[in-house]
């Protein structure tokens, strides 16, 4: 059986990326990520970005590329990190989240990340220096 993708966005503007500080569950709930979620079936993963930031912070996102790599999370999914840039909008904790912070590259480790996306956030962090 394949591994369920969860997609999440290194979402960048004005050279800072977007943390998001989870409100739930209870377990994840203060930690910060990179925003996303499942894909749908038959869904790309490129589409589900889009679909998941517009959802939960209310913005348009443009997907650039994915981050190499695939890291575990719970059992039967994994989690795929793209880049994106905000489009249009200003995000909002609309879903899933309670508070947001823009990160220029050298404040990236001023936040609690969940373990998972600390592989990506440093490779987006680093895209970022160089951009
Ligand atoms: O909104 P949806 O139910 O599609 O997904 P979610 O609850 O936001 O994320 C699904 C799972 O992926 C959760 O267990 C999160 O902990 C995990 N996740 C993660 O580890 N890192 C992210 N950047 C986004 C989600």
């Amino acid at each position: 059986m394949t591994d369920r993708v969860v997609v999440a966005g290194a979402l960048y503007d004005r050279g800072r990326l977007l943390a998001a500080r989870r409100s739930a569950p209870e377990e994840l709930a203060g930690r910060w990520e990179l925003p996303g979620g499942k894909l749908e079936p038959g869904e790309r993963p490129e589409d589900a970005l889009v679909r998941e930031l517009r959802e939960e912070l209310g913005v348009e996102a443009e997907p650039l590329a994915r981050i190499p790599g695939e890291w575990p999370l719970k059992p039967g999914y994994v989690l795929q990190v793209w880049t994106a840039r905000l489009v249009a909008g200003e995000p909002q904790p609309l879903e899933d989240h309670d508070a947001l912070r823009w990160l220029t590259p050298d404040e990236t480790d001023t936040v609690d990340w969940l373990d998972q996306d600390r592989p990506a956030v440093a490779e987006a962090a680093r895209l970022l220096r160089g951009a």
